[in-house]
């Protein structure tokens, strides 16, 4: 009932001549993913097809952002973690790096407003200490501000590493086991790391989408994405529209999950699901 309700929500901000209209009518409520992992890419290759700076991809990156994450509020995904700054990112020139961190600190005063009207929760994954102290802060009171809504919670990754956060991760249990003076009985286990990654306690992604068609990982959500759902599609991150978003959902709830056992019989199979296959095609 609910989940009827939220693509009610959905359908409601589309007419019927919306290209997304029949994807969003096609989804299976019962079945979407909770939590979505967005690699965003291809900003710099959409300003260079339009003889533009770099920056101007960077900026039209900002619109497909919050349209995402609406679309995922009105669904009622619970999570949603966007690849925004990576730690090998620093490798850029620094005229770019410097306009990501203000691009950043413009996108969380324009959005927080609506952030808040919407219920969604505002956090940041990521070595947040080596940010800009001006970008940090603003950000940090963004989290704090947006901490009690409940409806979508919106993981930025920024200066992200995947495999420095599961290093974080063992140095935490460590400095815990130093500290109880338990360093000579100590056995990490999945659950001790897992309790302790920038994710802990959410649900690891369903599904991972990247743009701009590169069959990469890029040292994102490593530890978090080992049965998730891959979709990647040539559509350029600033072009990544509704209808692209809903397309990866029913994708998604056309696969056969079977987290390394077997098919359930009735559950995720291409041939049963013939109109959500075929729209997401
Ligand atoms: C990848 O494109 C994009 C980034 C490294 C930055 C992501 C930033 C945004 C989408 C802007 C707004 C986001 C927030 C949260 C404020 P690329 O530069 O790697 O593109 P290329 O591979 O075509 O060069």
């Amino acid at each position: 009932m609910e989940n009827t309700a939220q693509m009610n929500a959905l359908l409601e901000t589309m007419t019927p001549d919306d290209p997304a209209w029949e994807l969003a009518r096609a989804l299976d409520p019962a079945r979407l993913p909770k939590h979505i992992a967005i690699i965003m890419d291809g900003n710099g290759r959409w300003a260079r097809k339009r003889s533009l700076p770099r920056a101007a991809g960077h900026r039209a990156g900002v619109e497909p952002v919050r349209a995402t994450v609406e679309t995922c509020a009105r669904l009622g995904i619970e999570v949603l973690t966007l690849y925004a700054f990576s730690l090998e990112n620093w490798k850029r020139p620094r005229t770019e790096v410097d306009m990501l961190w203000r691009l950043l600190r413009i996108y969380l005063r324009k959005e927080l407003p609506g952030l808040m009207r919407n219920g969604i929760r505002l956090r940041a994954i990521g070595r947040l200490e080596a940010l800009p102290a001006a970008a940090r802060r603003e950000l940090l009171e963004a989290v704090e501000t947006t901490s009690r809504n409940r409806r979508l919670l919106v993981n930025l990754a920024i200066n992200y590493g995947g495999r420095a956060e599961v290093a974080d991760a063992v140095n935490a249990i460590l400095a815990g086991a130093r500290a109880r003076g338990t360093v000579d009985r100590l056995h990490v286990d999945e659950r001790m790391i897992a309790a302790h990654l920038y994710t802990a306690g959410l649900p690891d992604p369903d599904l991972l989408i990247r743009t701009s068609g590169e069959m990469r990982i890029s040292n994102f959500l490593l530890w978090q994405i080992a049965y998730a759902e891959l979709y990647v599609t040539e559509t350029l991150w600033p072009d990544f529209s509704r209808a692209e978003l809903l397309r990866a959902i029913l994708c998604y709830q056309a696969r056969d999950r079977r987290f390394g056992g077997l098919s359930q019989p009735g559950e995720g199979s291409v041939l049963q699901e013939p109109v959500s296959a075929e729209l997401a095609r």
